[in-house]
């Protein structure tokens, strides 16, 4: 069908999700932000993903949190909100907060917003005592946090090596940018994916039930969804490959074919076997991350890891 006779409705002109895939399209390679995915059916598939036995980040991270609830919880001051950048189901704070009697609020923050909604009444029915205040944001954008925190101290929390989903300029700006948010006297703990054997990362990212390739296809679903992209499901493949020198995981969706996908009435050409590079996934040595946050202007503190050393939760202090 010829690109003007498509009566697809156009896509609102001041979606980013529809400015960033048009430039990701016409990119050379082909690339699209990986806050993306999470779209009410993405933030599901994630959490069916921290269930695969492959999937070692999330076991190994509540690993640490349990055996360090209680110095973690020392971070917490009577009276004080704690943040959460991208919290999902926030399935990880529930084994902080008996360490946390003095938490007064916890504000967790998501680009997600039914799944966020959700998962704040989850959570505010199992612990009716704490004031649970959902912001729905893009995080790495300036963010208001709600009234009722603004004077008390703040813990911020960043768990399922989300930092690593940046690039480390980027990953560095995020990190000064949570450090303004959060404030003079803060403390931020942040989950970090470590270097490794690359046969456990591949294994991790090419589960064998197909989750994560469920996962990454969904970007194309929500296109279709939201941008009424003309994305055949079928014709493209999830590809999980670890780049040694940049030590980061790649995610691709690889075009099986040449083919034309169309966007608000432009045509984006795919070569066969040409990419979209959906999301980069970086791992870092422990000091390799204290180095990155000491640069974002935080002062790297204690550090834990699990007992087979795959992942790591560092405290910093601003
Ligand atoms: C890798 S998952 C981690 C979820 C959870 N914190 C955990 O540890 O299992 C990333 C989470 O961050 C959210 N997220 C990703 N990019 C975001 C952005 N730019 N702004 C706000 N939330 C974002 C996603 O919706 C998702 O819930």
């Amino acid at each position: 069908m010829p690109d003007t006779a498509r009566r697809a409705p156009l896509p609102p002109a001041q979606s980013p999700f529809a400015a960033d895939l048009a430039a990701g399209l016409a990119a050379r390679p082909k690339r699209l932000a990986p806050k993306y995915f999470y779209d009410a059916a993405g933030s599901a598939l994630f959490e069916e993903i921290t269930r695969q036995k492959e999937y070692y980040p999330t076991r190994a991270e509540m690993e640490i949190l349990r055996a360090h609830a209680a110095e973690i919880g020392a971070l917490v001051p009577e009276g004080a909100a704690l943040v959460e950048f991208g919290s999902g189901s926030s399935a990880k704070v529930r084994l902080l907060l008996d360490a946390m009697p003095g938490l007064a609020a916890y504000v967790p923050v998501d680009i997600s917003g039914d799944f966020l909604t959700q998962a704040a009444a989850a959570l505010r029915a199992e612990a009716p005592g704490l004031a649970v205040l959902p912001v729905a944001a893009d995080f790495t954008q300036p963010f208001a946090l709600p009234e009722a925190v603004r004077g008390r101290p703040l813990v911020g929390f960043f768990p399922g090596s989300t930092i690593g989903n940046f690039d480390p300029d980027a990953a560095r700006a995020f990190l000064a940018h949570a450090r303004r948010t959060l404030g003079a006297g803060s403390r931020f703990i942040v989950g970090v994916d470590l270097v490794k054997d690359p046969r456990l990362l591949d294994a991790a990212y090419n589960d064998a039930a197909g989750v994560t390739a469920r996962f990454n296809l969904n970007l194309l679903a929500r296109a279709n969804r939201e941008l009424a992209t003309d994305f055949d499901l079928a014709a493209f493949t999830h590809r999980a490959v670890f780049n040694a020198p940049a030590r980061r995981i790649e995610m691709h969706l690889v075009s099986r074919r040449a083919q034309a996908v169309h966007l608000a009435g432009r045509a984006f050409p795919f070569a066969a076997g040409e990419s979209l590079h959906t999301e980069s996934s970086y791992k870092y040595t422990p000091d390799g991350f204290r180095d990155l946050a000491a640069a974002a202007g935080w002062t790297p503190g204690r550090l834990w890891t699990d007992a087979a050393g795959l992942f790591s939760v560092h405290v910093l202090a601003a």
